[in-house]
């Protein structure tokens, strides 16, 4: 183990045994948990975020947990899949295995299950002692931006996932990349900051590492150092199957609220023209919330606005304000263009003004935009226009 995971390890079995309060945002609905899982797992939980796949998880299905720290998710996780489902926790940190596989038996029996349907496997991130694509979905809360090689977490979790699979985890990211003086701070690494990467490098991770899709559920807040905002995402993403299952649509035609976007195999399309695609674009585009934004179609299906499948949200014809807010596109798309004269880039801090504001805190838009605001002061609210010549859409 090199030296700064040995410390975060450290860190967290200091933690574990004494029960203190650490790290991050989460929205765990406690109540609820509280009715099956022991407080002595309550209390640990170290998470920033609830990854919120395990609402989508289907009875029966393997779901591996990185980092399971106490348990928390992976004690949810077995009430979701059921009996015939099966949940792998994997950790570094004895106290925190020991503490996950106590309580285990006690959970089991809470849901009423005849023995528990949990593994807690002793191992690392970047080295999981998991087989080849045996798992249906891959959670982690608030694990990854700890590990020193986040490209071999990546391929680890690429590996293990099956064919068709998917990931849902929730990690902190920086709105730039975090300064040396910062990195080997190792108290701010265990802390969940100085280890975390840009959203863009994050998510290119994840796309090197193979997997499609990749979108955001959640982001929120969490601090800001020497002007740097750290803030917590929770992401989403998918394995494809191996071969593209056989499907008659030809064509996929932008719906909106985009004007114009590029999709992670670098097909382009402008909303309202129907553009040829591929078996394997097809499928990437049948996902959700891909799917949503298309008419998919064997045919040339060309829409206007007219047409009640065509979306579009322009902002007023008013003066705009800028209040230091900046959006930031998490996918599905690398690039994504609005119909007020912005291309947004996928991950990278886009500055945006009070109307834009609105028009991305709209239905089509929100899913897909971390919104942060850079302003350290209150900001002079003096009207302005927003587009270099004057004009808004
Ligand atoms: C911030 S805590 C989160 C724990 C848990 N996911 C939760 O939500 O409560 C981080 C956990 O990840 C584990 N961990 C950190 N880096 C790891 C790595 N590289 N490999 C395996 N486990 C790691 C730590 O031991 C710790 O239990």
């Amino acid at each position: 183990m090199d030296e700064i995971t040995q410390k975060v390890s450290d860190r967290y079995a200091k933690a574990a045994s004494t029960g203190e309060q650490m790290c991050c945002p989460t929205s765990y609905d406690m109540a609820n948990l509280q009715s099956f899982i022991p407080e002595e797992v309550l209390k640990i939980s170290y998470g920033c975020g609830t990854p919120a796949g395990l609402k989508t998880v289907s009875q029966g299905e393997t779901v591996l947990d990185i980092g399971s720290g106490g348990g928390i998710d992976c004690f949810e996780a077995s009430r979701l899949v059921g009996q015939t489902g099966h949940v792998i926790g994997i950790d570094m940190t004895d106290t925190m295995l020991e503490i996950a596989r106590r309580n285990a038996p006690i959970v089991a029996a809470n849901l009423g299950y005849p023995a528990s349907n949990i593994e807690f496997r002793k191992g690392m991130a970047d080295a999981m002692p998991v087989d080849e694509g045996a798992v249906d979905l891959i959670i982690s809360n608030c694990v990854i931006n700890l590990a020193p090689d986040k490209r071999k977490v990546f391929r680890e979790m690429f590996r293990v996932a099956k064919p068709g699979g998917r990931f849902t985890i929730s990690d902190i990211v920086a709105d730039q990349p975090v300064p040396q003086y910062l990195i080997h701070d190792t108290e701010k690494w265990g802390d969940c900051l100085s280890g975390a990467l840009t959203l863009t490098d994050y998510i290119a991770g994840l796309a090197g590492a193979g997997f499609l899709g990749i979108h955001l559920i959640t982001s929120s807040p969490w601090q800001v150092i020497d002007g740097i905002h750290f803030f917590s995402v929770t992401l989403t993403g998918y394995k494809l199957p191996a071969t593209a299952p056989v499907s008659p649509v030809r064509y996929a035609t932008l719906r909106g609220p985009f004007s114009r976007v590029v999709d992670e195999l670098g097909t382009i399309y402008v909303r309202g023209v129907p553009q040829p695609i591929t078996q394997d674009v097809a499928t990437l585009l049948s996902l959700a919330p891909l799917a949503s934004h298309f008419v998919l179609s064997p045919d040339q299906v060309r829409l206007d606005q007219t047409d009640g499948r065509w979306t579009a949200v322009c902002p007023p014809e008013v003066s705009c304000l800028w209040q230091g807010h900046f959006a930031l596109l998490a996918g599905p798309f690398v690039e994504a263009a609005d119909d007020d004269h912005h291309i947004f880039r996928r991950g990278e801090p886009m500055e945006i003004c009070d109307k834009t504001l609105a028009v991305l805190e709209t239905t089509g838009y929100e899913p897909h935009f971390a919104i942060i605001n850079r302003a350290s002061q209150s900001v002079s609210d003096q009207a302005d226009c927003c587009s270099p010549d004057g004009g808004c859409c």
